[in-house]
């Protein structure tokens, strides 16, 4: 970890453990950070629950050597626990891909092995959870077993947390009766301790104010001078980029979506056209001061404060010192749904007895939670302040909050620039998230997309006395038109020939990476290249409303000539609804004639439902053009994924 404390003083895990006296060991294959907060909160109640030591670790931070001998070298070893996220087509997260290849070449088998496996997936995608899956059938043909069931988490249907709560309860008895082990009430115990710092104040440039890489703030040597200026910047180290232009892009008053550019100029970061950059954003005034409010620390938000790891095997989560509103506005996700575990381990900290007996009859029933809490869009400050009826939670430890808080994660976005048009910058299009849900008594928002939207109203001056919702000049005033920013690669590519001829199907914000794909296709134009046909089709509510880039794609067409056709679907122009799906359909001999002369299809946008329909849509294309049963165009569309001709970009 950069943030220093991570206590592995070695790899070798055997050793980490037995130094540490650990007894059970959770790992996690994460790619941005949800299967590691469901490893620490496992690991935390586990060992809370049974009394045994446990620790966490990265699968990229350990060699897997000594798993195979494990319990020869602490016999009083109890459970392995592996959290295991799946990831683009049902590949591993970065971090696990040594492990599987351990368990593919080294390995030789793991009798001795006790283990647990959640794995967290989207069954919108084809591939649901198969890396758990994949863990579990490793492991079990390496003789190694499995108690309970493998959990299967889906951030699909939205019931990651309830997939857990449902697999770890039920698993938690198992565990009991099958290791002997006893149980205890489970009591929260500090893995970090939070001490306020008298000496120090926020003038002090050893305070962290939540600036990308600030264990970079005071640099010592050369080479620290050298990182902060020019990287590397990836998913641990973002860049702070200038945002040089943002446009609304929707005819609305009430719905948004914004264009912005970010200007690469100044780094060695470099992005190909199909990439995705990921946004690192902070919590708004709004949420953030709502949450040091019913925590009783609005008076202390600037109070600095020290992190110190308790335990030598938890790193530290972020830098320190740093201050109570920092670490709510960077660093902690405060404006999500609650989950019920939270509220119910909330409740050894409850202000007075009165909301104490109210947890247990809102929080211990799944379908009672949802209706409280769940359908009414409540967010972890929002609810504590229901249950308590506005009392302060002054009585909660500000290091549960670290513990129990998800991190705050960067969203990603298809680039819609192209890299040979505009190599050193990186347009993004993001659909503002704003709405009121009918069950909702306020306006549930999107964290990056708002902030994107109050830098388009500040960078716009007529516009500028609206914004008073993010600190957008930011601490030291680094944060002065810029947002911490990653690039990632992705598989979303053009077809290496550029004269085979392409199908873009991206309604909505689908059509980023295609607008990115055709200005790469005017560069190739321009260079004297010879082109395949593009076929693009795009829908959206209304031509007047929402037809994003509307303008632009016209001056497409024109620099394409011929080789470009755009196909639009509007849904909510007639009395029934016409979407992309309608328009393959009516397109299919088109569809067909350039498939066959080798066409790349391409998907971008709602992986939900347009994804799918799309797909049934090719389907029925192929059986009715080819004459052929749905069976055998099935299989047509499984080839064309098999050869990489068929290509999604959903979210
Ligand atoms: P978040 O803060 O993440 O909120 C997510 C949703 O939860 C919102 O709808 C919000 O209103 C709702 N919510 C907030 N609070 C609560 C609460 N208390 N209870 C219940 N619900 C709540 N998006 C684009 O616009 N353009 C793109 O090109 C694009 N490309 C993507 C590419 C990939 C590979 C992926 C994975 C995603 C992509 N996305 C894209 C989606 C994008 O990453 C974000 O998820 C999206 O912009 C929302 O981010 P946000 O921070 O504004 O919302
Ligand atoms: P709707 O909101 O009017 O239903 C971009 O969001 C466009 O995608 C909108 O026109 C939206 O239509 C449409 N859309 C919604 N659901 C869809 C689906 N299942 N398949 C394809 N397009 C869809």
């Amino acid at each position: 970890s950069p943030y220093g404390a991570s206590g592995f003083e070695t790899s070798d895990l055997v050793e980490t453990m037995k130094k540490t006296g650990k007894k059970a060991i959770v790992f996690y294959g994460s790619q941005t950070g949800t299967a590691e907060d469901y490893a620490l909160k496992f690991a935390k109640e586990f060992q809370s629950k049974f009394k045994i030591p446990t620790m966490t670790a990265d699968l990229a931070d350990v060699s897997f050597e000594n798993l195979q001998n494990i319990r020869d070298e602490i016999p009083d070893f109890k459970l392995a626990a592996f959290f295991m996220a799946t990831y683009g087509e049902g590949e591993p997260t970065d971090n696990a891909i040594e492990f599987f290849d351990y368990l593919d070449n080294e390995c030789d088998e793991l009798p001795d092995l006790k283990y647990v496996c959640f794995g967290l997936g989207n069954s919108t995608y084809e591939f649901y959870n198969a890396i758990g899956k994949k863990t579990v059938e490793q492991l079990n043909s390496k003789g190694a077993s499995l108690i309970g069931e493998l959990g299967l988490g889906d951030d699909g249907k939205g019931t990651m947390d309830e997939d857990y709560l449902e697999w770890k309860d039920k698993l938690f008895d198992l565990i009991k009766d099958q290791l002997h082990l006893e149980e205890q009430a489970v009591k929260y115990e500090p893995s970090i301790a939070v001490v306020e710092n008298e000496k120090l104040t926020t003038s002090s440039p050893l305070v962290s104010l939540g600036e990308p890489n600030s264990h970079y703030l005071n640099p010592k040597t050369d080479e620290e001078v050298k990182l902060l200026k020019t990287g590397p910047f990836d998913h641990t180290h973002p860049y702070l980029a200038p945002i040089q232009n943002t446009k609304e892009l929707f005819n609305s008053e009430t719905r948004h979506c914004i264009h912005a550019e970010f200007d690469l100029s100044n780094t060695n970061l470099k992005y190909s056209t199909g990439d995705h950059v990921a946004i690192w954003p902070s919590n708004s005034n709004e949420k953030v001061e709502k949450f040091l409010a019913i925590l009783g620390l609005t008076e202390k938000k600037d109070k600095v404060i020290d992190l110190k790891s308790l335990d030598p095997t938890t790193h530290l989560p972020f830098p320190t010192p740093t201050t109570y509103d920092t670490v709510l506005r960077h660093y902690l996700e405060i404006s999500g749904p609650v989950s019920r575990q939270f509220v119910k381990s909330a409740r050894q900290f409850c202000p007075d007895s009165e909301t104490e007996a109210k947890i247990p009859a809102i929080a211990d029933d799944k379908d009672i939670f949802h209706k409280n809490v769940t359908e009414k869009y409540l967010n972890i400050a929002d609810c504590l302040e229901v249950l308590s009826s506005g009392v302060k939670w002054d009585t909660i430890p500000f290091s549960f909050i670290i513990e129990s808080v998800a991190k705050l994660q960067p969203r990603y976005y298809s680039i819609s620039s192209s890299s040979s048009m505009e190599k050193q910058t990186v347009h993004v299009t993001a659909v503002v998230e704003q709405e009121k849900p009918s069950t909702s008594d306020h306006y549930v928002t999107g964290v990056a997309t708002n902030l994107l939207l109050d830098i388009k109203k500040h960078q716009n001056k007529e516009e500028s006395k609206l914004i008073d919702n993010f600190d957008l000049e930011g601490p030291r005033g680094k944060f002065h038109n810029k947002l911490p920013i990653h690039i990632r690669r992705s598989t979303f590519k053009l077809p290496s020939n550029p004269a085979t001829p392409i199908i873009l199907v991206g309604p909505g914000t689908g059509a980023a990476p295609f607008r990115g794909f055709i200005r790469e296709k005017i560069k190739q134009v321009e260079n004297g290249v010879n082109i395949g046909e593009i076929l693009f089709f795009f829908g959206c509510r209304k031509s007047t409303e929402d037809f994003i880039y509307k303008e632009e794609w016209v001056e497409y067409a024109k620099k394409l000539d011929n080789k470009f056709k755009m196909i639009t679907a509007f849904s909510r122009e007639t009395e029934k609804k016409v979407y992309v799906q309608d328009k393959l359909l009516e397109n299919a001999a088109k569809v067909v004639e350039l498939l066959d002369k080798g066409a790349f299809f391409y998907v971008c946008g709602d992986a939900a439902n347009m994804a799918r329909a799309v797909q049934l849509a090719l389907v029925k294309i192929y059986q009715e053009q080819k004459k052929v049963t749905e069976d055998i165009a099935m299989t047509m569309g499984k080839q064309l994924r098999v050869n990489n001709r068929y290509q999604e970009d959903v979210w």
